[in-house]
């Protein structure tokens, strides 16, 4: 790229993490909110906006977007964004699946490439326990789940977020129901980060670790993220350990921008956002360069 976007630290930035909404139909126990803090915006981050900002960050090489929420389904003209982005590398979403079964093929259509889609157990129960939902809604995500295979949404990946004592017995059924798939769902255990006050529910992540390790038939570690990759009798299973921040922040190539409109230059530091709502695309490099000079080595 001849103008990249390399923060004080060396780490040049290839991706941003938007975030459309706060508004969620769920209320999940864990939720960390990305990072956001927890009040409703009355005006969200417009349609605009987001595009002068793709449209300025590809010109520094940005070619990868991750749409989140709240859950960004939430958002009407979620479809309209997508359709009107420029094209990029990879373009997905991390949904909570209710609202996505009516909806994948759509997305697909609009050049949306993949979607991760919250799946922490398959008992309808503790369904409703964790969500605060309905358990009727669980069908909803299974559902959402097979459209989304069958629109080409692939690989989906299944965000299970382990709660020590209420889901982490279901990890070899999960294993059963991602094979169910052959190659078009992939398991992604997800380490609880647990400032909500929830301590009990934290696991050992090193056991986990050493469980999958002695489960796997091979073991591929990411160069992003430096997550590892296991193969489980034919189970894709990804284990993310958003604690470590040696293996997020080291290697941390996203900016995030928040449901306001704000450019955030890392996910869990929540002062020295920078104000991007209406801004075109001119101003748009500025405020890049901006929040970028401002980034931390680590979230904490
Ligand atoms: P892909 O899996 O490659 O699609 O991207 P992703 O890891 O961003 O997916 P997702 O949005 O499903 O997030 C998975 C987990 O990683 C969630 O628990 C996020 O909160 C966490 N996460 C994402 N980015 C960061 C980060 O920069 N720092 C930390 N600590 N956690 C993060
Ligand atoms: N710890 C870890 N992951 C979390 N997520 C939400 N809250 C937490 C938390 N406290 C995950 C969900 C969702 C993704 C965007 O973030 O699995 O899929």
């Amino acid at each position: 790229t001849a103008n990249p976007l390399t923060d004080p630290f060396g780490r040049s930035i290839s991706s941003l993490r938007i975030s459309v909404t706060d508004r969620c139909n769920l209320n999940c126990i864990y939720c960390h909110h990305e990072g956001n803090d927890c009040v409703h915006a009355e005006s969200e981050i417009s349609k605009q906006t987001i595009l002068n900002l793709v449209g300025a960050a590809r010109c520094h090489g940005v070619n990868k977007l991750k749409f989140s929420g709240g859950e960004p389904l939430m958002r009407s003209d979620f479809e309209e964004i997508i359709s009107e982005l420029p094209r990029m590398k990879n373009i997905s979403a991390t949904t909570n699946g209710v609202m996505l079964a009516d909806r994948a093929h759509d997305l697909k259509d609009s050049g949306l490439d993949r979607v991760n889609i919250s799946l922490d157990t398959l008992d309808p129960e503790r369904y409703r326990y964790i969500t605060n939902g309905s358990s009727h809604l669980l069908e909803r995500v299974m559902d959402g789940i097979h459209m989304a295979v069958d629109a080409g949404l692939v690989p989906v990946k299944l965000n299970m977020v382990l709660l020590k004592g209420l889901n982490d017995s279901e990890i070899e059924d999960m294993l059963d129901f991602v094979r169910g798939y052959s190659d078009g769902v992939v398991l992604q255990l997800i380490e609880l980060m647990d400032f909500n006050g929830i301590p009990s529910y934290r696991i050992d992540a090193d056991a986990i670790e050493q469980y999958l390790a002695s489960r796997a038939k091979s073991i591929i570690t990411r160069k992003m993220h430096r997550r590892k990759k296991y193969l489980i009798d034919g189970a894709a299973v990804e284990f993310v350990r958003p604690i470590d921040n040696s293996q997020f922040c080291a290697a941390c190539n996203r900016l995030r921008v928040t449901p306001q409109g704000k450019l955030k230059p890392c996910l869990l530091v929540n002062d020295n956002l920078v104000d991007i709502e209406g801004a075109d695309c001119r101003q748009m490099h500025e405020l890049l360069r901006t929040a970028v000079s401002r980034r931390v080595p680590f979230c904490r």
